[in-house]
């Protein structure tokens, strides 16, 4: 079957009967001809796919009989001053990535659709909400767990694919489903890089070459970190790597991956270690998860 694009939530319940999703889970006829209920695996982007979006996409395949893959710039996770009118929108570059891919729904709903005009209730992160990522933007993580709860509920997943490169925003999900028994599987999945370790993202496409090159510095202050023993020592080498370039900090931090509280020296165990920087006009993130013995 052809990709099915739904842009409102009449086309999505239309797509999701006729995709053999609805109905309760191994229960009765609601597939097409009748037979089992398929399971749906969602994959919430914001569009401009990359390959690591398209990695998403592969494990979500392999994970449910079905595939969705959400687009939609969500206007509530970007703050003022922030890149929401310029962020990349490559629609049709991404319906025949989907297509490729073997994609079985998209959905693209527009912000009507999503909000409406006199909408009170929202998602609270938290605590987590307001530290490190959450420091520099306010608001940021509320947007995006509103969004996401709202794609949930409208496109009723079995498992949901989120990649590690948004680390606090995967923990902040894994939070939210948890604390609001959410009935969703999250699957978390690796950071795709370039070869030359740039982590790939849309807002690569506002580097100049130059700029590029200057970017490259965070993976690299990453690895440099990630080679040293102790917490202390990590932030140490990647913050030494970074500030030997034109770049602007916001932070580098060694955080346990569920909380994203700072791990304290003499912390063993799995951490993030996870940088913020400006390069120019153009945030990046990244981060590399190092186990501490
Ligand atoms: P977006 O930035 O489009 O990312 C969509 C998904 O792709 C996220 O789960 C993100 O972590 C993952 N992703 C991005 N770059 C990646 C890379 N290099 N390797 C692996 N995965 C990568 O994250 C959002 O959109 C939004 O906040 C969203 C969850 C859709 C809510 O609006």
């Amino acid at each position: 079957m052809d990709l099915i694009v739904a842009t409102n939530r009449r086309e999505l319940e239309e797509a999701r009967a006729l995709l053999g999703v609805a109905g309760r889970p191994g229960g009765g006829p609601g597939g097409p001809g009748g037979g089992e209920r398929r399971t749906l695996a969602l994959v919430p982007t914001m569009g401009a796919l990359h390959e690591g979006h398209l990695s998403l996409i592969r494990i979500a395949k392999a994970n449910a009989d079905v595939v969705a893959v959400s687009i939609f710039v969500n206007p509530l996770q970007f703050g003022p001053g922030e890149d929401f009118a310029r962020y990349p929108r490559t629609f049709e570059a991404d319906l025949a990535a989907c297509r490729t891919e073997g994609v079985n729904l998209v959905f693209a709903p527009s912000a009507e659709e999503m909000y409406a005009p006199d909408r009170q209730v929202s998602v609270s992160a938290g605590r987590m909400g307001t530290i490190v990522e959450g420091e520099f933007r306010p608001g940021h993580f509320d947007g995006v767990l509103t969004v996401v709860l709202k794609l949930f509920n409208l496109v009723r997943p079995d498992v949901a694919v989120f990649g590690q490169k948004d680390a606090q925003q995967l923990a902040l999900i894994r939070r939210m489903v948890a604390d609001l028994d959410v009935p969703v599987r999250v699957i978390g999945a690796p950071i795709v890089r370039e070869p030359d370790g740039l982590a790939m993202s849309s807002r690569n496409r506002y580097l100049s070459p130059d700029e590029r090159e200057i970017a490259l510095t965070i993976s690299r202050a990453l690895r440099e970190g990630a080679a040293q023993r102790t917490p202390r020592e990590m932030v140490a080498a990647t913050r030494r790597v970074l500030d030997s370039a034109p770049l602007k900090v916001d932070y580098v931090v060694l955080a346990d991956p569920a909380t994203f509280e700072e791990v304290a020296e003499g912390f063993t165990g799995e951490a993030v270690l996870a940088v913020a920087a400006h390069v120019g006009t153009t945030r990046l993130i990244d981060n590399v998860t190092v186990t501490l013995s």
